[in-house]
């Protein structure tokens, strides 16, 4: 049941902090605080590249583990949602790692870019919720997310425990490949360690986080930003509003909307902006000065560390904790999460049961 709470997808929303922790558990060795793998049948110090597909939100987990990926493992990764993955025909490696995500393992689109994949001698690594799903059965190896299961249609939990999973992938294939010493590895494992904590605490955001929600909710169109792999928890977080709250939103790379979307800007668009204390941060901020000075509505997910300046341009503010760079497109994607729910919720639809939406798409 629903424990209390209104919809599945509250519930699922509250269970983050538990889902990364089970999660963790799993993945890393408490006596050494070292990520362990399960054995595989090829090397991750040798793959050549890696290629990552999926659908949906596990797309979007897929493009923050490919920030992860080429950054501290030094990987080379190329990425494209399942259903392009397929027809595009890449020249691939043989002997390249294939990443696929999914919640269900189910997804018709994903497990023909599997099939796919499979053919031209990729490897496959699947990173999934069910364990004893289609996708499990054909792959290589699998990654369980401990996420339990999930109702709502729109993912939640899922998301936040394939981001952990990638984490964990990204800190064994660094090490393999020797781009990352024991101190190195000590700090990021920290890092995800302090998440179920830090995540239990964003729940205490519930009030700043509705009253961004009246502002979106009144709204025809959001725009989403962020930089770097803060760009796909906005692409999360709009595809989110789309789905439950059946409010267009759109997100961009920061620096990007110069280009072209900045002209949508006028008080009508709210901007939601995730913006936590990495190095992009003033980039970033810099970006949302020139929204505000066109009459943007400026809505900011940051931290502790950046409350202060994004507190002198931002109409609301929330709030998290300060973490390590590393997890903080975990931890922001939970109340960007929380703010679709909020709205969808005050705009009275089928939260759990959005129109025109399956759990699982199995077909293409
Ligand atoms: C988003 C959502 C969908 C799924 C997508 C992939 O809230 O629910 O976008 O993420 O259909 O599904 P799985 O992960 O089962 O392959």
């Amino acid at each position: 049941g629903k424990d209390g709470y209104r919809h599945y997808m509250e519930k699922e929303l509250h269970e983050h902090p538990l889902v990364i922790g089970q999660t963790l558990q799993r993945m890393i060795d408490p006596a050494t605080r070292k990520v362990v793998l399960p054995d595989m049948p090829f090397d991750l110090a040798t793959v050549p590249r890696a290629v990552i597909t999926a659908c949906g939100s596990a797309f979007y987990a897929g493009m923050v583990g490919r920030y992860w990926l080429e950054e501290i493992a030094r990987l080379p990764v190329d990425i494209d949602v399942a259903s392009e993955m397929r027809y595009r025909n890449p020249p691939l490696t043989a002997g390249s790692l294939g990443l696929l995500i999914s919640q269900s393992g189910e997804t018709a689109d994903t497990l023909a870019a599997l099939r796919s994949l499979r053919e031209k001698a990729i490897h496959i690594l699947s990173v999934l919720n069910v364990e004893h799903s289609t996708m499990a059965r054909e792959s290589d190896v699998m990654l369980g997310t401990v996420a339990g299961p999930e109702i709502s249609v729109a993912s939640t939990k899922a998301f936040t425990a394939q981001l952990t999973v990638l984490a964990c992938l990204t800190i064994a294939t660094a090490r393999a490949r020797g781009k990352l010493d024991p101190l190195g590895e000590e700090e990021l494992v920290a890092a995800l360690m302090d998440l179920p904590s830090r995540a239990a605490e964003v729940f205490n955001q519930g009030d700043a986080i509705r009253r961004m929600a009246s502002i979106v909710a009144e709204a025809r169109d959001v725009l989403y930003l962020g930089r770097g792999s803060m760009f796909p928890v906005a692409m999360e977080g709009a595809l989110k509003l789309k789905e439950i709250s059946y409010i267009h939103a759109e997100a961009y790379a920061a620096g990007e909307m110069k280009h072209g979307p900045i002209s949508l800007i006028d008080r009508t668009v709210p901007i939601v902006a995730s913006v936590p204390s990495t190095p992009l941060f003033d980039k970033t901020l810099s970006n949302l000065q020139e929204a505000k000075a066109r009459g943007g509505r400026l809505l900011v997910f940051t931290d502790t560390k950046g409350a202060e300046r994004v507190s002198a341009i931002a109409e609301q503010m929330v709030v998290l904790p300060h973490v390590h760079d590393f997890v903080a497109p975990i931890l922001q994607t939970i109340p960007v999460q929380m703010l679709a729910y909020e709205v969808a919720v005050s705009k009275g639809t089928d939260v759990d049961q959005p129109r025109n939406l399956a759990k699982s798409v199995t077909v293409e």
